[in-house]
């Protein structure tokens, strides 16, 4: 039997990693993401089970999960050297003219594309990987190996037999364009969700792939690694008695044996095949889903590469060929101001459309006044515009001598005036403020605003607010448009007559529509709470405050001190709850909620449960449980002041464990320390 089983674990486990190489390195898979998943649960399953037979380089590892709470330096067998730069050809046919001088004359180069992450060196060790070390200073770097085991191109296991018994491998680790875009993204979703305004959102998100690439590997939980999807090109193969006459050959071999080696690169015999070579991706490089800042050139014979060496610094046998980045000018046509759900005011360039890099720019941000200050930034200006590794398009500079006109014969006269930043809202016309220490402008007319007003209103009928899923983003709209709704609480006094008048408004839409506010009223407060839209009042800062204050009056009524007891609540929220709750409007909003029957109260049952006996302990809840099932557990534990987190890490307060707990987290908790607690335990200490 346990043969068997132990058979199955590695029949499964070989057919993963095939459908691993076959959507990741060759980008070629055969089976669908449904049927990938299902397998790698079944595996997952049986090595639960069967934990005497997981092994190392299982697949299953590459859903991470060990933490790594101090990476280990580690020294590099070969120092990890950069290249020379250079910036354009007359650069180049140097460096071809220095090779040339040393006698080297009859040789090759290989073109590759500079890819721009963080260059990583592996180990393989009888056809497995053993380490995995980031570049460091060159000569050390951080040992980030359980990491880089949730990179899905980097095989864990070789393919075929002739690799030798030991070797490193270099290439670099990257986040592709779609990963990024897809990250900040979702990022952005939640911030808003949060009430964060746009230019707090821009300081947040990532804020270029090669950042977030190495952000990402140096966090400390694998798990996190691995739910942003990072890839890795390979470029250098280093060891002892290689059976190989040259790079090209190498990289060849590299491929067979399972690594990601990049299709783009190409063997030229002169320095006019180089030139063609960055001519033909100059541009092209912008279509691809990896971020490239260069070219990188290598003399191909290591036989010739050998003779060149090494200067102090890098090899005289290769260099790096930087892209200048893309840039372009045009016309500023006019500057308009955004005002967004929490009334931040964003500037933004109105270009005349121009291409770069691949796309249609036709507006980009100015951020804040400084900005446009500092770059004397004028409508009508003829700027310059950039897309670096940032994706986004920046402005970097303004062409002043196009502002001048020529006046007479030998006078040249400036046109233009120095912009004025808007005084009031383009919205509502209310006069802006700006806060202290804050670069943006804020429309503070809260509740008359109407980008603010229906963004409050969006906010307030999401799913993890009120729910009234019924009430989308068009009819808000319309509804607003038709001055049916000017505040969230007049939502609550909507009659069927009323929305029938409604364009693409049925009967039966309209009777759903009433139903879900209906059922909204039943929402518990901590969610009613989140819905009404404080800033910086998130869905969890609102459940503390709900169970902390239990109800709406004493919340109210709370002073700075006191909100400030509450666990992870800083100055400035505090603040803002106490604006909020100074504010006549907001108290008369609260009050027509209240007697339309929304929940501003904790409800009994969560009162009997309640209390802050868990303030400050953070808990992992995991397996199967016999009183209570894990939403119930989770559940009090945030009604108690707690805290409920994913993965176990040293932070980790208790891990609390019902039946089949996974062996792996029961050794992380016991690695780390942390106290494995049973529900009787659990009950025990909220009683
Ligand atoms: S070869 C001896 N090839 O560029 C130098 N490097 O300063 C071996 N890079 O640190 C590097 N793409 O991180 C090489 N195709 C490529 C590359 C590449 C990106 C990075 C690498 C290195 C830096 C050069």
């Amino acid at each position: 039997m346990s043969e068997e089983i132990k058979y199955k674990i590695e029949k499964l486990s070989k057919e993963i990693e095939e459908h691993n190489y076959n959507y990741y390195v060759l980008s070629n898979p055969t089976i669908s993401d449904f049927e990938f998943d299902k397998l790698l649960e079944e595996l997952i399953k049986l090595e639960k089970e069967h934990p005497e037979y997981l092994k190392s380089d299982s697949p299953s590892q590459r859903v991470g999960g060990q933490i790594t709470k101090e990476f280990k330096t580690v020294k590099h067998k070969y120092p990890m050297l950069s290249l020379g730069n250079t910036y354009n050809e007359e650069d180049l046919k140097d460096f071809d003219e220095r090779i040339r001088k040393t006698g080297v004359t009859d040789f090759e180069y290989v073109c590759e594309l500079k890819y721009d992450g963080v260059s990583i060196s592996l180990t393989y060790v009888d056809g497995k990987l053993k380490q995995a070390v980031t570049r460091g200073d060159g000569d050390k770097g951080d040992d980030v190996t359980a990491n880089v085991k949730t990179i899905n191109s980097i095989p864990l296991k070789l393919r075929g037999d002739d690799y030798p018994k030991e070797f490193e491998i270099r290439g670099e680790i990257f986040m592709p364009k779609k990963e990024f875009l897809r990250i900040n993204d979702e990022m952005r979703k939640q911030l808003i969700e949060e009430g964060y305004d746009e230019e707090e959102i821009f300081e947040k998100q990532l804020k270029n792939p090669r950042n977030a690439t190495s952000g990402t590997l140096k966090q400390q939980d694998s798990k996190a690694v691995a739910e942003r999807k990072l890839d890795c090109y390979l470029y250098a193969l280093l060891g002892e008695n290689f059976p190989f006459e040259s790079h090209y050959e190498s990289l060849e071999a590299a491929k067979r044996w399972g690594f990601k080696v990049s299709g783009d690169m190409e063997k030229v015999s002169s320095l006019d095949g180089v030139l063609k070579y960055l001519e033909k991706w100059d541009t092209k490089r912008h279509s691809l889903n990896v971020e490239t800042d260069g070219v990188v050139l290598k003399v191909n014979s290591f036989e010739q590469q050998k003779y060149l060496g090494f200067t102090a610094k890098s090899p005289r046998w290769a260099i790096a060929y930087k892209f200048k980045a893309a840039q372009v000018s045009t016309i500023l046509e006019s500057i308009s101001y955004q005002v967004g759900r929490t009334g931040s005011i964003t500037p933004v360039a109105n270009l005349k459309p121009v291409q770069l890099a691949g796309t249609t720019v036709k507006r980009a941000t100015l951020h804040n006044a400084d900005i446009i200050e500092k770059l004397d930034i004028r409508e009508g200006d003829t700027v310059f515009v950039e897309k670096g590794g940032e994706i986004i398009p920046k402005i970097i500079g303004v062409d002043k001598s196009k502002r001048h006109i020529h006046h007479n014969d030998d006078l040249f006269r400036e046109v233009s005036h120095p912009t004025k930043y808007i005084t009031h809202c383009p919205e509502c016309g209310t006069e802006l403020v700006r806060k202290e220490g804050e670069a943006n402008h804020y429309c503070p007319n809260e509740l008359g605003c109407p980008p603010q007003v229906k963004g409050k209103m969006e906010h307030f009928v999401m799913r993890k607010a009120m729910d009234i899923d019924s009430l989308g983003e068009e009819t808000i709209e319309q509804l607003y448009d038709a001055s049916l709704i000017k505040t969230i609480a007049d939502i609550y006094e909507l009659k069927k007559e009323d929305l029938l008048k409604l364009e693409r408004m049925a009967e039966k839409s309209a009777n759903n529509l009433l139903d879900g506010i209906e059922a909204s009223k039943k929402v518990p407060f901590e969610r009613v709470l989140f819905a009404i839209g404080i800033r910086h009042i998130g869905e969890t800062t609102a459940k503390k405050l709900a169970f902390y204050f239990k109800n709406i009056d004493a919340l109210k009524n709370a002073t700075l001190e006191q909100l400030l007891e509450v666990g992870d609540i800083g100055e400035k929220t505090a603040q803002t709850i106490i604006d909020y709750f100074a504010d006549e409007k907001c108290i008369e909003i609260i009050n027509k909620l209240k007697h339309h029957g929304l929940q501003f109260e904790l409800s009994e049952e969560q009162m009997v449960n309640t209390s802050d006996k868990l303030k400050d302990l953070s808990f992992v809840v995991s397996g199967v449980f016999s009183k209570f099932s894990r939403d119930e557990l989770k559940k009090t534990i945030e009604q108690n002041g707690g805290k409920n987190v994913g993965s176990i890490s040293g932070k980790t307060s208790y891990v609390l464990a019902g039946e089949n707990m996974g062996p792996e987290k029961h050794k992380k908790a016991e690695k780390l320390g942390v106290p494995i607690i049973s529900e009787e335990d659990f009950i025990n200490m909220i009683k």
